[in-house]
């Protein structure tokens, strides 16, 4: 594949119920890679899709009485109607039951039971309805299912299965080899964690007389092929697989396949030997993201928890939504979902940051240069610097794109806004009208009309409607403003002298925060707490916390420390030193993630040697149930600054 090409695909979700915040993620994380790439005028394909067969869906379809063709085009909908709500851009969408599929499925079954990698057997072992997944007796933890639990059903079969044991060796090397073949690396370890136990061929068939809802074996009529096997073959034969060879070349193989954590295996192990089995090249990269929790415990509908992406976007828009999801997210890490955490950042980031920086823009436009922004004069060194902190944004979001590391690369564009917003503290454009100033008045509102144009084109792709929007109010048509690519933003120079300012009212108006409901103390407990402090909870004075000496400090540098999986050497600049600390944060950090965040340390602990190795200090973070996130400040800040 030419690289300058992107084809990115998502999982391809069950049909055996509604969508919810995880689906949502997923396919607008792959929305929001496709959009960027467009923008950088990358030519783009962007596959999504639904998977229709297997037990899970026959049974949901047995529930409700209904044949599961019928159940599945009923359900399909449900995702279809909500991509739509989610302005969600994909060029096609799969169903595993199109006939196109099913004939390249059978194809594949074909070619491989011709060429000896399919070849049947009497199975003996245990299968998980829940995940259609087969294991044998040493794999289960307490006679149950390793993956989810559950109950697991003992089999005694003859079945077909696929040769995956043989390409082990192979397999191990090319991930070895491959270092962007699976992201981020540390599941590309637990890939070759799995591999370091032998390989079992995979039983890719299922007797007709246990499940009919599947496609047909072409080589043996009383058997249906496994869903997995069925399903992972969606994201060739959407691109031309065996029926289009040039369409096929242009766009496999994908550059990044988008999974969730739970289904890394099936993508690292079997859709990779199924792949060198067929003899097709291996995609790019198939990154694994994280978890949605709510608050700190797994989604589950027995917890009642599940999140519906449409209600949270009836209440605030789709834009404010998509927002949210690639923020709060870092790419590979789980994050906690809960409204107040949404409301929170919508208040502070969209409605404070961006919202108060574009209304000042368009009101003193409107009121001080009757609505027409105006030429520059002469540059001042902060204008020029603030100039450079709305170009900077682009080189960062073009790397956090590669990196997939888009919340970062959100964050250097609201910092267009933040850096806007003190560059008018500093520049008092509206003292400027006041006393006069038309010419630095001129340039301090072009400066920061420009820069808010290329907020607006670097955010699009995540906030497409409201972007669209703020282009309209800075006097761009639709049209025009949909072709504003990032890929241009470097070569232009002045994109705002003469326009017409509209006034918005209000892009993202604040919302109040729902109140935290006061919790209820427990019977046994209500005497003891009269005050407001929970029993045992020790009362310090200030003069004992002004002990503590905590002060801001940058990243320079990070590795991990040999023989400590859980462990981070970090190099530190506190402003007037250097210094190293250990911090046991290498399961929720990668190095390369903290090197040049500001931190938060202490900066006057005894020293210690962890694990051999010297640390002067600690730093600090906040922990819930598997979550760490490390403290930092809200802006810019030197290092070595006093906090307290
Ligand atoms: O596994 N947080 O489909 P599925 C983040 N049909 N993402 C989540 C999530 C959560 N809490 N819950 C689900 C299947 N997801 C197979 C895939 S592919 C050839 C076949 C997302 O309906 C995440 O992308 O169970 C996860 O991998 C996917 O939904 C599983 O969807
Ligand atoms: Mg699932």
């Amino acid at each position: 594949m030419d690289e300058h090409h992107f084809y990115v695909t998502t999982p391809i979700y069950y049909v055996n119920d509604k969508p919810h915040i995880g689906h949502a993620y997923t396919t607008i994380l792959a929305d929001v890679l496709a959009r960027y790439n467009r923008s950088l005028d990358v030519p783009t394909y962007f596959l999504t899709g639904t998977d229709e067969h297997g037990q899970k869906v026959q049974k949901a379809a047995e529930k409700r009485g209904i044949p599961p063709k019928q159940h599945c085009d009923e359900t399909v909908v449900a995702f279809q109607e909500l991509w739509k709500k989610l302005g969600i851009t994909n060029d096609f969408f799969i169903r595993t039951t199109q006939d196109n599929h099913v004939a390249v499925v059978q194809e594949v079954l074909q070619k491989l039971f011709d060429s000896g990698d399919i070849y049947k057997k009497d199975y003996d072992g245990w299968y998980c309805v829940g995940d259609e997944r087969f294991y044998t007796e040493k794999d289960l933890v307490d006679g149950k299912c390793p993956d989810c639990g559950r109950e697991v059903t003992k089999l005694v079969e003859s079945n077909y299965f696929f040769r995956m044991s043989k390409y082990q060796d192979w397999l191990i090397n090319y991930i070895e080899t491959h270092p962007d073949f699976i992201l981020p690396a540390f599941r590309a370890n637990e890939t070759l964690g799995f591999l370091r136990k032998p390989l079992e061929d995979l039983c890719i068939s299922r007797p007709k007389s246990r499940l009919s809802w599947g496609i047909e074996l072409p080589f043996d009529r009383d058997y249906v092929c496994y869903v997995w096997f069925d399903a992972l073959l969606n994201y060739v034969s959407a691109v031309g697989y065996l029926r289009d060879d040039g369409r096929f070349a242009r766009w496999w193989p994908a550059s990044c396949q988008l999974i969730g954590k739970d289904i890394l295996t099936t993508h690292s192990v079997y859709w990779t030997t199924m792949l060198k089995a067929m003899d097709v090249p291996l995609p790019k990269t198939i990154f694994a993201h994280g978890w949605w929790l709510i608050g700190n415990t797994k989604m589950s509908k027995s917890l009642g928890n599940v999140v519906n992406p449409m209600e949270m976007v009836e209440k605030y828009g789709v834009d404010a939504f998509r927002y949210f999801l690639l923020s709060e997210m870092t790419p590979g890490q789980d994050a906690s979902f809960t409204e107040d955490v949404f409301v929170t950042r919508y208040n502070s980031d969209l409605a404070n940051d961006l919202g108060n920086f574009l209304s000042r823009v368009i009101k003193l436009t409107i009121r001080s240069c009757n609505g027409t922004v105006p030429a520059a004069g002469e540059k001042l060194p902060e204008d020029l610097e603030f100039e450079k902190t709305a170009m900077d944004a682009v080189g960062v979001m073009e790397d956090s794109l590669r990196e997939m590391k888009i919340d970062r690369g959100l964050d250097a564009v609201l910092n267009i806004a933040r850096a806007g917003n003190r560059y008018f503290e500093l520049t008092k454009p509206w003292k400027l009208a006041k006393d006069g100033d038309t010419a630095r008045l001129n340039t301090v509102l072009n400066v920061a009309a420009g820069a808010l144009f290329r907020s607006a084109v670097l955010l699009s792709p995540v906030m497409p409607g409201k972007m669209a929007e703020l282009g309209a109010a800075l006097g761009y048509s639709e049209a025009e403003f949909a072709a504003c690519r990032i890929a241009g933003l470097r070569t232009m120079l002045d994109p705002v002298t003469g326009r017409t300012i509209a006034d918005t009212a209000g892009l993202f108006p604040r919302v109040e925060q729902a109140p935290v409901p006061e919790a209820k103390p427990a019977k046994a407990e209500k005497k003891a707490v009269s005050g407001a402090v929970p029993e045992g909870v020790k009362l310090i004075s200030i003069e004992d916390f002004c002990k503590t000496r905590l002060k801001t400090a940058k990243v320079l540098s990070a590795e991990p420390v040999e023989g400590a999986d859980k462990l981070l050497k970090l190099q530190i600049d506190l402003g007037s030193e250097q210094r190293q600390l250990v911090a046991g944060i290498a399961k929720f950090y990668t190095p390369e993630e903290v090197t040049g965040r500001t931190i938060v340390v202490v900066a006057n602990l005894q020293p210690a040697v962890i694990r051999g190795v010297p640390s002067q200090g600690m730093l600090l973070a906040a922990k819930a149930g598997k979550t760490l996130r490390l403290l930092a400040v809200d802006g810019d800040m030197i290092p070595g600054a006093d906090i307290g």
